[in-house]
């Protein structure tokens, strides 16, 4: 039977470790703690450590994960993404650190879009496009929450959002529900569901931000790169993809074995000049389990990335300028951390080829991505 945390007050739920047999050394913890409040609704911060005694936290703003901490080849322990200490931070101009966005994540061609030769205009809040589902996307609202411990499977935070009919402009209520679980093995899974009452666009991911070396300890450009893609989407000056699909074979974009990302990134090469840097849509192969792996050299973390998604966005914090400060007051540089953004390809609804994000009334989205750490020499 589950198990939910329903009240306000810190709680710390631990799962006895009896019979868990993976060498692993301490109990499941689950604790949650106010995080502040937001339009008359509790902001919480949910903390989960795992029988490594590594930590997940997340906060139901924006479904968010806030920080994830996990040890370098040398035992040292670190957080290794992107986020604040408070929820101030994340109401202060923040670059959708951690958060879920939707309910288009990336860019729709000036906010323009139709269903069944209706159209419909969305704000415009990235110049002249609409970016991550609006100004008021997913990313900003407060979701709801439920801290289930099962009796099979991996502890979970369950948040689930109520979008409502043309919210930022979207046709059709739509049901989303995002679930974070935290293994013994330090693997945060994302499952992703939802439906809609009105055909609609649809399009989900999770932003955060990584730095294997730790987060705000300088950029990324040392960490090596693999993507199983073969090919990418090229983009216009404003980012909206031109709607091909080509081939990275020869290009700054092959990462099909592993690259430094700042080897080729000075390149004069029109979509590195275009994108500010890696900021693009890779088709994934998606023949094999795992489909992109990011590795630090100088601190043996690496993370692998499974998704079930078409796509994956990899942006190299190019917008970042170091104005920014998170945990602990560390400055988060430009390109001081990189995104693998697994989702559908940005602008589909008015591109034609790509892979459709309509959903229909009685279907049910479902999607699965997960982000595996560890260490190797
Ligand atoms: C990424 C996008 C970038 C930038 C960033 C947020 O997903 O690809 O162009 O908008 O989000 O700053």
């Amino acid at each position: 039977m589950k198990k939910l945390v329903r009240n306000s007050a810190v709680v710390i739920l631990a799962i006895l470790a009896s019979g868990c047999g993976n060498g692993t050394k301490e109990e499941y913890k689950m604790s949650k703690e106010s995080f502040g409040s937001l339009d008359g609704k509790e902001v919480v911060l949910v903390t989960l450590t795992n029988r490594q005694g590594n930590t997940l936290k997340l906060t139901n703003y924006g479904a968010t994960v806030v920080w994830i901490d996990v040890p370098d080849r040398d035992g040292n322990v670190d957080n290794i993404t992107f986020g604040f200490e408070d929820l101030e931070g994340y109401l202060n101009g923040d670059p959708y650190f951690g958060s879920i966005v939707g309910r288009y994540a990336n860019r729709i061609a000036e906010g323009k879009f139709s269903i069944d030769g209706k159209e419909y205009t969305l704000a415009i809040n990235n110049d002249p496009n609409t970016l991550h589902g609006g100004p008021e996307g997913w990313h900003s609202v407060v979701w709801d929450y439920e801290i289930v411990e099962p009796e099979e499977g991996n502890p979970a935070v369950h948040f689930r959002y109520k979008s409502p009919d043309m919210e930022e402009g979207y046709p059709g209520n739509m049901e989303v529900e995002a679930i974070y679980e935290w293994t013994d093995d330090n693997e945060m899974i994302i499952t992703y569901s939802a439906t809609t009452d009105a055909s609609t666009v649809f399009n989900i991911t999770n932003h955060a931000y990584f730095n294997l070396n730790g987060a705000g300890s300088g950029d990324i450009l040392d960490h090596e790169l693999t993507i199983r893609a073969a090919a990418f989407t090229p983009v216009n000056e404003t980012l909206i993809p031109t709607g091909e699909i080509i081939p990275v074979a020869g290009t700054p974009f092959d990462f099909t074995s592993a690259h430094r990302i700042g080897e080729r990134i000075g390149e004069g090469y029109d979509q590195l000049e275009l994108g500010l840097g890696y900021d693009h849509n890779f088709v994934l192969d998606n023949n094999e389990k795992i489909d992109a792996v990011v590795y630090s050299p100088k601190t043996g973390r690496y993370m692998e990335v499974e998704t079930d998604q078409p796509g994956v966005q990899f942006y190299c914090g190019n917008f970042l300028d170091g104005t920014m400060r998170g945990h602990e007051g560390k400055v988060y540089n430009y390109r001081g951390g990189l995104c693998l953004e697994t989702q559908h390809f940005p602008d589909s609804p008015n591109q034609p080829e790509f892979p459709s994000t309509r959903l229909d009334p009685g279907d049910t989205f479902r999607s699965v991505t997960l982000y595996r750490f560890g260490v190797r020499e």
